[in-house]
Formats: structure tokens, sequence, C-alpha cells
């Protein structure tokens, strides 16, 4: 199957706030796109964000940044990425949002959609599963066209912790949290592997399995909670967000067919998970996200990820969704 890349590059952020200024200077600073436009209803931080990064393009790849508080700046863009929403807290959880971030998708998706029919639409917004599917709802737009960012950065929090612990290059690592981008999120460690070696018969310095059950739920404890500590410490996650959500741009952009643990709708009968987005290993190209992969998983995981599907679809359900 191919697909030819879109001509024209142009990523359209959805809020200017830490998360959206940090995406918008990543995917530039990455080549990700030529094109960035950045939207934001507060005029003089989006003016200024935007002045900011484009001070510094002289140091990037050929590109561009405009910022506006009109919405038709993001006119035609081949990816929208909605970033805009409620501000976490210390000690609040993603789900605690959810009202307010989905009023928001409700009154804003239709104009994006409106403006931008032909685009890929990527929510970030917290709590991101939950947001996905309303804004799927909301939109009516087939379903590989509008996904979730998803557990991306929590497979890439737990990949790098798995890296320290065994000391291999992050990039040889596979393994994937699935699930909610949450508290009920399940990092997957049956199909878990280091360069090929399945991640459970690795071996330590002593010759005994390094990834023992107290190693994995340290790492799987760190992972859940590295959001709560960051927040906790600076006020906002922004940097590996900002590189996740690139990265996931660049599959789009550049049609790559590259699987990533993205949050789309789930209806598999096979799976037992109905009616809920949440993220599962999936292939992502130009049309977005377009096919699920069924990854081996323990009884213990598929249970764990069950908990999270239901924990996801109640939280829609109190939303009216
Ligand atoms: C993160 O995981 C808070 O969802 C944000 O960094």
């Amino acid at each position: 199957m191919s697909i030819e890349p879109r001509p024209y590059q142009t990523v359209a952020i959805v809020g200017a706030g830490s998360v959206g200024a940090t995406l918008a200077y990543a995917a530039l600073v990455r080549g990700a796109a030529r094109r960035v436009v950045l939207y934001d209803v507060n005029r003089a931080k989006v003016t200024a964000e935007a002045a900011d990064i484009g001070h510094g393009t002289e140091f990037m790849h050929q590109a561009t940044i405009e910022g506006s508080d009109d919405i038709e700046i993001c006119r035609n863009a081949d990816i929208v990425v909605f970033t805009a929403g409620a501000k976490q807290d210390p000690g609040q959880s993603r789900m605690e949002l959810a009202a307010k971030t989905v009023g928001l998708v409700q009154k804003v998706m239709p104009t994006l959609v409106d403006i931008a029919p032909d685009a890929v639409h990527m929510m970030v917004t917290n709590p991101v599963d939950v947001v996905t599917y309303a804004a799927q709802k909301v939109t009516g737009l087939p379903t590989h066209q509008i996904f979730g960012s998803g557990t991306v950065l929590d497979s890439s929090r737990l990949r790098y912790q798995i890296s320290r612990e065994c000391g291999v290059a992050v990039q040889n690592v596979h393994a994937y949290v699935l699930g909610e981008h949450g508290d009920s999120e399940v990092p997957i460690w049956s199909s878990a592997s280091i360069g090929g070696v399945p991640l459970l018969e690795w071996l330590g310095p002593d010759g005994r399995p390094l990834f023992t059950d107290s190693v994995r739920e340290r790492i799987g404890y760190d992972t859940v909670h590295a959001a709560y500590e960051i927040i906790e410490g600076k006020g906002a996650t922004n940097y590996a967000v900002g590189l996740a959500v690139t990265r996931i741009i660049e599959a789009v952009l550049r049609n790559e067919h590259r699987v990533l643990p993205v949050s789309t709708l789930v209806n598999d009968d096979l799976l037992g998970i109905r009616d809920v987005c949440l993220s599962m290993p999936t292939i992502v190209d130009a049309r977005g996200a377009v096919e699920r992969l069924g990854i081996p998983m323990s009884s213990f995981e598929l249970q764990r990820l069950h908990a999270s599907a239901v924990a996801l679809r109640e939280a829609a359900r109190s939303l009216g969704f």
C-alpha cells in the first residue's frame, strides 16, 4: 500500500500553554514540519510564544511559525493537534480535568473540523482518552482520522527506565504501556524485549533474571507516577510530551506506517473491549491511526486492560457520552 506524503506540511497547534508551545518548538527543531501555526484565545501569550520561537528559526531547518487568536489560522492544516484545556494542579489526577476539557472540545472541535476537514486530528489534552472519545462523537469523523496521543509518552517513560536498569540504549528497548494514559495504565511486560531478548529472560550481572517482580513493580509504579512527580516539582510536564507528540506528527506527515500506542476508538470483541478510546499499538500513517495490532499479553495484563477500559467507559458516561 502506498500513499504519497502530503505536499503541504502545516501543523496547527491549538493551545499555546506549556505543552502547545513546547510542541511547536520540538516539531520545528526536529524538522517535523515546515510550517507551524499556533492558535490560542490569549492573544498576548500566543503572539509572544510564536515570536520567541520564530526568533530562533535561523538555527532550525527551513521553518516558519505564526501565532494568532483567530482560529482561521488553522485552516487547511495537514494535522491539527489539540493541546488546549484545564491545567493539572499538583496532586490532581488527569481524570479530574475531564468536565472542563470536554466542554472545550464540544465548543471548538466542530469549527476545527469545518476549517480543516481533511486534516488528521490529534488530541493531547487530558484526560486524553476521554477527550478523544468525546471529540470523535462530537465531530463524527472516521475513527482513523481522529485519535489521541495516548500512551506514547508513558511507553517512552517505561523504556527509559528499563534502559537505565539494563544499560542498553533506549532505542533497543521495546515495551508498551497500554490502556489509559493515566492511573489505570498497564505496562506490558510479557512481550517486552531488549535487543531481541525477551525482557523477562534478560540476565543481570549475577546471571539471574534482572527484571524480577519487585523491579518491575518499582518501574511500573515510577512510570505511572512520573507526571505527578514532575508536576509537583515544576508545575507541568512539557518536554517529553512535546517530543512524543512530535514523533506522532512525523509518522503522519511522512506517511511512515509506524506502530505507536495511540488512543483510538476500540470496538473489539476478540479483546473484549467495546465503545471506549484507549491505547493499543496502532499503525499510524498519512491517514491517521489506521490499524490496531493484537499483541500477546498475559491474562493478568489483559485483566488490567479490561479494568482500564471500564474506568474510561465510566468516565465518559459520567460526562453524558
Ligand atoms: C504527562 O503524562 C501530564 O499527561 C501529562 O506528562
